[in-house]
């Protein structure tokens, strides 16, 4: 593959284009802003000149709504030889490219599972995409070269191709990207006219709920409005478990014996239940997911005692597998929560308390 052209501007599709031209390509960059295709030629993604002929693979970076319509659009101009897109959901794409006719024979979905929250060619990146999942969705009509094509773009960018059905993508990103964010944003939403003192109380565990809350609620109403049928059938679901779980609550608060136990056993299974589902998400680089055990050490808030802290972990060979840090809301410190194997955990604590670090146990 030599030539390329990226037809939307914007935060992927800059970012692909760079990576493209980073890898030695001829990418040619349009937009239905001129200004967002300016941009993203003097960021050195390509050229806003027309290609002289149909490129190898045309690739549309646009919302997902618009992905049929300039599909087709850019087929009857015969921009390329291939074609393919990045929209985030699949099934509403690939039903409006067979709505409107388009040649599905040489164009295939993909969707790379990498973003960020600022939109735009300026948010771009040109290593968005290094190690990232890149889902290819062909269907029975999508011919050999065409998915090689679409292999060989995610291969340039450094990610790692996943091919599935569309269908079976959509209800996979609802369930592990659009229902936590619908339920981070409803948790988060609790708090907004909660009282100040309930507020300075948050600790770790409702942060990590709703880390995602803070996302940009345009960009998330794009994302749910192309996938609204799917994630409603999850919500459908999670509102069942919540009922489920609410009679079980009320049930605690019985007076007689086998209430409470019938309510305690139906608390214990949502619990276990989701113990269940956590430890099926992948550890780190895709691996099985792996017990690590944490050290958690109080670290002053000032600049160098991370680095400090790290350093001395590193000149006692372990390997610090995930990090978490927990802000004190009443003092100027920190508690660094570091995942590490299981056997280096006894040698971690005494040698981090001999060097005069506060150790505590988790
Ligand atoms: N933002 C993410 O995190 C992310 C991640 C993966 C996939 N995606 C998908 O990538 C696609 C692009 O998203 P983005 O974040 O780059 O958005 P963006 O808003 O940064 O860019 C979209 C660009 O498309 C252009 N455009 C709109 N209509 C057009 C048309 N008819 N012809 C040509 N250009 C047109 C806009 O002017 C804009 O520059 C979307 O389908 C989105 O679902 C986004």
């Amino acid at each position: 593959m030599r030539t390329v052209a990226v037809v939307g501007t914007g935060l992927i599709g800059t970012s692909l284009a760079l990576a493209l031209v980073r890898r030695g390509l001829t990418v040619h960059l349009e937009d239905a802003d001129p200004d967002a295709a300016r941009t993203a030629a003097s960021l050195g993604a390509g050229t806003t000149d027309p290609a002289d002929g149909p490129v190898d693979l045309a690739v549309v970076a646009v919302p997902p709504a618009l992905v049929g319509r300039v599909l087709a659009d850019c087929q009857r101009r015969g921009l390329a030889h291939r074609y393919t897109d990045v929209a985030s959901v699949k099934a509403g794409p690939r039903a409006d490219v067979t709505a409107l006719g388009c040649d599905t024979t040489h164009y295939i979905g993909s969707h790379p599972m990498a973003g960020r929250e600022r939109t735009g060619p300026l948010a771009a990146r040109a290593d968005l995409f290094e190690g990232r999942p890149w889902v290819l969705t062909p269907t029975a009509d999508t011919d050999t070269e065409t998915l090689n094509a679409a292999l060989e773009m995610v291969a340039l960018c450094g990610a790692m191709p996943i091919v599935m059905d569309a269908g079976a993508h959509d209800r996979a990103v609802a369930l592990v990207s659009h229902a936590p964010q619908l339920l981070s944003s409803l948790v988060a939403a609790r708090l907004e006219h909660a009282d100040e003192t309930a507020v300075r109380l948050a600790g770790q565990g409702v942060r990590d709920v709703t880390r995602i809350a803070g996302s940009n609620p345009a960009m998330w109403v794009d994302i749910l409005s192309a996938n609204a049928g799917v994630v409603a059938d999850i919500l459908d679901e999670l509102a069942a478990d919540l009922g489920e779980t609410v009679t079980a609550l009320r049930a605690l608060e019985a007076a007689d014996e086998a209430g409470r136990r019938s309510g305690a056993a139906g608390i214990e299974a949502v619990l276990r239940r989701g113990n269940n589902g956590q430890a099926r998400i992948p550890g780190k680089h895709g691996a099985p997911p792996t017990r690590y055990e944490t050290v958690a050490v109080v670290l002053g808030d000032q600049p160098g005692e991370l680095g400090r802290l790290f350093g001395e972990v590193g000149a006692l060979g372990v390997n610090i597998e995930d990090v978490a840090i927990e802000h004190s809301t009443a003092q100027q410190v920190g508690f660094v929560q570091l995942s590490v194997a299981p056997s280096a955990v006894a040698r971690l604590n005494t040698a981090l308390r001999e060097h005069g670090w506060s150790v505590r146990s988790v």
